[in-house]
């Protein structure tokens, strides 16, 4: 694997299994209950949010290329080359190598709770880019982590894109923006995508594609638990809704019981009754007023910003301060 004294390291730094029944638990107590959305990110999970990135009705992702496309050359001017860019869950590997061709940044580190999906892509882009180290880390990246040491005193680039920032809640959004901002330390770059506020026609579209898609990624969350927690949700027996809240700004996405049943959840019987909800994921949409106020209070300074023609989605460049 190492080509001309390439470095290729993975660090595991994954949170216990105890903590993760601990979450999972105390989340069916919640009234109403809920589920973190990283539960989606198994390696099936990883597909299926793949899949959901190619459908018409999901805007995200095309309008966040193009606007890679028109604007990396800028991006790349402003940065400079030879750089360490950190990623923040590793998702769309297409996003990253055209990231990695324009930048030629020496190290690469991409951060990523789903360890199959997250060695196996990462050992693909070290084959790729046989002069780029590559130092894989899984973990939740909602936590403070520390950095490979091989990259101490190099330029750090963050990078965020997908808007993935909305899966925060608005003040734990400022704590992860002003974690990263340390982690970058002063003058470093973090690129982030974040997708706009708009018709409530358009989002709720976008998270209820006629396909499916996304219906079976939500669903896949209990295919999950049932593996990794020995838990049984029956995923038949609920079913995928998603609605925009327009006066907190956010998708939410929900599973409904579609029965009144109980469930093991590592030794404990959980009740669902006829139509009550699970909580899976809250996607918050900024206003790029909104977003420039979020990032200022986090410690950064907004270098540039670019949007697409029909206001849909903001890529920005951040600096630390
Ligand atoms: C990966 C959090 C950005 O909120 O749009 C897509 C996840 N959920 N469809 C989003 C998701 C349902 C996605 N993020």
């Amino acid at each position: 694997m190492s080509t001309q004294g390439q470095q290729f390291a993975f660090y595991d730094l994954h949170p216990p299994m105890d903590d993760i029944t601990a979450e999972v638990r105390s989340g069916m107590l919640e009234s109403p209950k809920k589920l973190s959305p990283k539960f989606f990110y198994d390696e099936r999970g990883s597909q299926l949010f793949e899949a959901i990135t190619r459908l018409d009705a999901y805007y995200p992702t095309r309008t966040e290329l193009s606007l890679f496309d028109a604007y990396l050359e800028e991006i790349t001017q402003t940065i400079g080359y030879h750089s360490c860019v950190i990623e923040y869950g590793s998702g769309s590997t297409l996003k990253i190598r055209k990231l990695l061709q324009a930048l030629s940044p020496s190290a690469y580190v991409p951060i990523d709770i789903s360890k199959d999906f997250l060695l196996t892509s990462a050992r693909a882009l070290a084959e790729d880019f046989p002069a780029l180290d590559v130092f894989p880390v899984c973990a939740d990246f909602s936590q403070s982590i520390a950095l490979p040491p091989q990259t101490d005193g190099m330029h750090r680039v963050g990078f965020f894109p997908g808007s993935s920032i909305g899966n925060f809640e608005p003040e734990s959004a400022r704590e992860f923006l002003a974690r990263v901002a340390g982690t970058l330390g002063a003058g470093g770059h973090l690129l982030i995508g974040v997708d706009c506020k708009k018709d409530t026609k358009t989002l709720e579209l976008a998270y209820n594609d006629p396909e499916g898609v996304t219906a079976q990624f939500n669903l896949n969350a209990l295919v999950h638990l049932n593996r990794v927690l020995k838990t049984d949700f029956d995923p038949e027996a609920f079913a995928h809704e998603a609605h925009y809240n327009e006066s907190s700004g956010c998708i939410q996405m929900f599973l409904r019981s579609l029965v009144d049943q109980r469930v093991d959840v590592c030794g404990e019987r959980i009740h669902f009754g006829a139509g009550e909800l699970l909580h899976t994921e809250n996607s918050y949409k900024f206003a790029p007023v909104e977003f420039g106020r979020l990032a200022a209070s986090a410690g950064f300074d907004i270098q540039k910003r670019w949007l697409d023609s029909r206001g849909y989605f903001g890529l920005y460049l951040l600096r630390a301060r």
